[in-house]
């Protein structure tokens, strides 16, 4: 609870109550192609696909106000004009709601007795948002009011629409049908696709094609003239900026209530069907998804399948446990940030802007970590589609666009972390799945137009040969452009304004880039391990005997020259140069090569993972998260880049950067401090920043990127909610090791880390089509240690469970406490 708003945790809902959040609150529509962002006042856009390429409507970035354009209803009453999300008009409200569910926003306004209610959702299996508006009449008069449903079309490719306007105020073409407004702009030459924003359940009384009709060109969207005026001209124009508004004229009895509904999507042809006759697109696609939610029983139903959709997803991972926090984000808000982000990788959010990042290879083999035990089938596509990036030297494109699955070829290859995610990824697909037979898909290199029928199985051994190959004079593998940390460019030397600095000198070939990353090997060294089990699953006993081999080799290499004395050192940089070391005078821990470090197990037997663990306690960890490094960077440092282009405290710079965080609490739990790694989880936990929330500013209900840091001018400030690794890796954190219910090879790993103070928990875990209900018993106040394990009674030798047939539901008690 805080003064903006709630969690309803029964309903699965965040309800804000207060429209001027400290920044929009946002909420994403769709599960599959056809996407929408959505604020809590109605702002933001759709897009299909890509929201680059296909965007269907406008959204003005970095506007003033923040967060103007998006799904707008106005209501004129009398004089007053009105919006029920509050936005564009601000007019002041009698009452206002939003309820943020998955999947869908319901924005709840009322005024002068009238309450508006609107209800946006994509249905599951559509391209579509509907928009289920209910208007009641609150007085025991009769009312008459008039109300618009807006939006404004965007020209498709997201980028040319905001920059190439001496072409682009011509180029625009509608269709107008009654109810139905059709934006067909470039429809008649390349495209084979069009949108749509059609009226079910009234009739409309006027409509506008036209933003200066139906704004004005001297108006905002506050006051929109035709709203102003009470109608709309009804001219169908071309060109200039293309909108859709459909009028609606009700006149309410006493406590009446009526319903009406808008679609707004997009519709596609083959090319040889696009027109009904010349120059007029065939309706088709869209008659048929009229014809199918058309009535108000339709979208109901629409609606009942999203939700049973979600509630069916939720299902497989549930806990029940004391903690209001650990529930809720466990059980409703992670999982469904881990969607979003398998979704969206980082492309589309209130921070990335649609039209930059694409998916990234690095970050969407991240994301998959939290969701494939949601999504199983579409991990595998979506592995399958990373790996076909990766070219035959191993190297990875780091980004590629949703809509065409090609590399970048504008940012390239050379992110020397990057193959090293896929051996990751695809171990947790196997693990929750057992689906061995992913690894001998086709899928061919990307610089041999993925022809060349390269085997998933073969992109993973070139990732792990590539860091073997990629290596630089301490035998540590080689950054290249960056490792994780994307601001660490320790092989580039910009000083000219606007460009790259990852790119930027950093193509002068391999000799040039000696800079190398521990934080690599010890990733290395992760991925060696999961390499090594699945060779052993295949039989391949050489194979995972090899692997083990070089990983061992590797762990030498972090003894000989990535240990600092008390901590893992982060790098060397392009002249030798140590980073992240005691001799430094700024940035002499960094997180990174911490996390990494124990995740590689490195240091487990002989104490240097407790020690640098405690390091990072004592040096990084606040109460509002673990810094990325410290000192923070004061200068520019040419040598090292990006991170010492942010003032202290932000991003990279000293700034707690979440996504890391959770490696750590994953770490603590490795070293058996489950005390520690929950005051961690904690400390980074959105339903807990409630009680600081106009500090921390962002949504409390999903992780944001980055907060700042104890250096910057605005310590606690949270930045850039929502597309984050610390999705998926705080779904592993809590769920994998501090619950400790992890999927394996042979069945489900129980191997909880708890604070001492836990009495116990249950988990509820679908699992390779059995249902577990998994009881955790603490009697003793231990962290870590399994006494014993019961399967519908009956003993089991180790902490594994085994797998159970397909539709059994099994009972597993645990308790823990010494081994016996
Ligand atoms: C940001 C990083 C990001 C990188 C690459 C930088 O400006 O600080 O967090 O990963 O750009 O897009
Ligand atoms: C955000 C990027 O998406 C991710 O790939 C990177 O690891 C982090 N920033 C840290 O720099």
């Amino acid at each position: 609870m805080n003064k903006y708003g709630y969690f309803d945790d029964a309903a699965r809902e965040y309800v804000i109550t207060q429209p001027d959040t400290p920044l929009p609150w946002i909420n994403y529509l769709g599960c599959e192609e056809f996407f929408g962002i959505i604020s809590n006042t109605g702002g933001g856009y759709c897009f299909d696909r890509d929201a680059r390429l296909r965007r269907l409507t406008r959204y003005r970035y970095n506007n003033v106000p923040l967060d103007s354009n998006g799904r707008y209803l106005y209501v004129k009453d009398g004089d007053e004009i009105w919006n029920p999300g509050w936005k564009p008009s601000r007019a002041a409200l009698d009452r206002y709601e939003c309820r943020h569910g998955l999947g869908y926003t319901r924005i709840t306004g009322a005024k002068n007795g009238l309450e508006v209610s609107v209800t946006y959702f994509v249905p599951i299996g559509e391209k579509l948002e509907v928009w289920d508006v209910r208007v009641r009449n609150l007085t025991g008069e009769k009312k008459s009011v008039s109300m618009w449903g807006f939006v404004e079309w965007c020209l498709w490719e997201a980028m040319d629409d905001m920059s190439n306007f001496q072409r682009n105020f011509s180029t625009g073409q509608v269709e107008v049908e009654q109810n139905a407004i059709f934006h067909v702009t470039e429809y008649r030459e390349r495209r084979d696709h069009f949108a749509y924003f059609a009226l079910f359940g009234a009739m409309a009384s006027g409509f506008e094609v036209s933003r200066d009709r139906f704004v004005g060109v001297h108006d905002g969207l506050d006051r929109p003239r035709a709203v102003a005026a009470g109608k709309c001209t009804g001219a169908v124009t071309l060109g200039w900026a293309p909108v859709a508004a459909h009028q609606i004229d009700l006149a309410l009895a006493p406590h009446e209530e009526t319903r009406f509904h808008f679609l707004l999507g997009c519709a596609e042809n083959p090319y040889k069907e696009k027109f009904e006759k010349p120059f007029v697109a065939n309706k088709a696609p869209f008659r048929r998804v009229a014809g199918e939610l058309a009535r108000a029983h339709d979208v109901d139903a629409a609606f009942a399948r999203l939700r049973a959709h979600w509630d069916g997803l939720l299902s497989i991972y549930q806990v029940e446990i004391d903690d209001p926090h650990v529930s809720r984000m466990v059980n409703v808000w992670n999982q469904y940030q881990c969607m979003t982000t398998l979704n969206m990788s980082r492309s589309a959010s209130f921070y990335e802007s649609g039209i930059g990042r694409g998916m990234g290879y690095r970050d969407s083999n991240q994301d998959l970590l939290g969701v494939v035990h949601l999504q199983p089938e579409r991990s595998r596509q979506r592995l399958l589609d990373l790996a076909a990036t990766q070219c035959s030297d191993g190297s990875c494109y780091h980004q590629y666009q949703p809509l065409t699955k090609k590399g970048n070829t504008a940012v390239g290859v050379g992110f020397n972390d990057d193959p090293l995610w896929l051996p990751l990824a695809v171990a947790a697909y196997l693990d929750e799945t057992g689906d061995a037979g992913v690894l001998g898909e086709k899928i061919g290199y990307s610089d041999k137009d993925n022809l060349d029928g390269a085997t998933l199985l073969d992109h993973l051994e070139i990732s792990m040969a590539y860091t073997l190959r990629q290596r630089g004079p301490h035998g540590l593998p080689l950054i290249g452009h960056a490792d994780w940390n994307d601001c660490l460019n320790l092989n580039c030397f910009s000083t000219t304004p606007g460009e790259s600095f990852q790119l930027a000198g950093d193509v002068a070939g391999p000799k040039a880039q000696v800079a190398e990353s521990v934080m690599i090997a010890g990733l290395f060294c992760a991925a060696a391990e999961q390499m090594a089990g699945i060779y052993t699953q295949l039989g391949d006993a050489g194979k995972a005997a090899k692997m083990l081999a070089d990983r061992k080799a590797m762990q030498g290499v972090i003894d000989a020259a990535g240990w600092d004395g008390r901590w893992f050192l982060r790098a060397y940089d392009a002249a030798g140069r140590p980073i992240g070391s005691h001799t430094c005078d700024e940035g002499q821990i960094f997180i990174e090569s911490q996390g990494w470090g124990v995740l590689g197990g490195i240091g487990l037997e002989d104490g240097r993972a407790v020690e640098a663990l405690d390091s990072v306690k004592e040096r990084l960890a606040t109460s509002e998260g673990i810094i990325l490094q410290q000192p923070a960077y004061s200068t520019y440092r040419l040598e090292l880049g990006e991170i010492t282009s942010y003032p202290p405290g932000y991003k990279e710079n000293a700034g707690i950067f979440t996504h890391n965080n959770t490696w750590i609490q994953i770490a603590e739990t490795i070293v058996g401090r489950g005390d520690r790694a929950f005051e961690y989880y904690m400390s980074v936990c959105p339903s807990a920043k409630e009680a600081q929330i106009d500090t921390f500013r962002c949504e409390p209900y999903v992780y944001n990127q980055m907060t700042a840091g104890r250096d910057a001018m605005t310590p606690g400030e949270g930045k850039n909610s929502w597309l984050t690794g610390t999705a998926s890796w705080c779904f592993v954190a809590i769920s994998q090791y501090i619950l400790g219910i992890r999927p394996g090879p042979f069945g489900l790993v129980v191997d909880p880390c708890i604070p001492k103070a836990w009495k116990g928990f249950t988990v509820h875990r679908v699992f390779r089509g059995a249902t577990y209900h998994i009881s955790v018993r603490n009697p003793g106040g231990i962290s870590k240690g399994i006494k014993q394990i019961t399967v519908d009674g009956a003993p089991v030798e180790s902490n594994v469970i085994p797998i159970q047939k397909q539709g059994a539901a099994v009972q597993v008690e645990v308790l823990m406490g010494a081994k016996p």
